[in-house]
């Protein structure tokens, strides 16, 4: 047997939008700015999204405090609470 070269494949996580309605947090982000929304219902008021399994919900939080449209780990409403349970 020969030493040959080992690859790795690694599979990426790459998120990058609401799956349920195809919106992308690009395109919501574009929205967000253009209409001053700042939370998730506010930005729902302008675009549909986020109204089926809300899964993109912490996505869309993280994305409207930090300016992220691409996301390479899970998020859950632990990591990105809802601005209406927060104290
Ligand atoms: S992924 Fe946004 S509502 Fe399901």
């Amino acid at each position: 047997m020969s030493r040959g070269t080992l690859t790795f494949h690694v599979l990426a996580m790459h998120i990058d939008r609401c799956y349920c309605f195809e919106k992308t947090f690009a395109e919501l982000k574009t929205v967000a700015e253009a209409t001053g929304a700042t939370r998730v219902a506010a930005l729902q008021e302008h675009v549909v999204f986020g109204q089926q399994c809300t899964l993109c919900h912490p996505y869309v939080r993280r994305m409207l405090r930090t300016g992220a449209t691409v996301f390479h780990e899970i998020l859950t409403e632990e990591d990105e609470p809802n601005e209406c349970c927060q104290g």
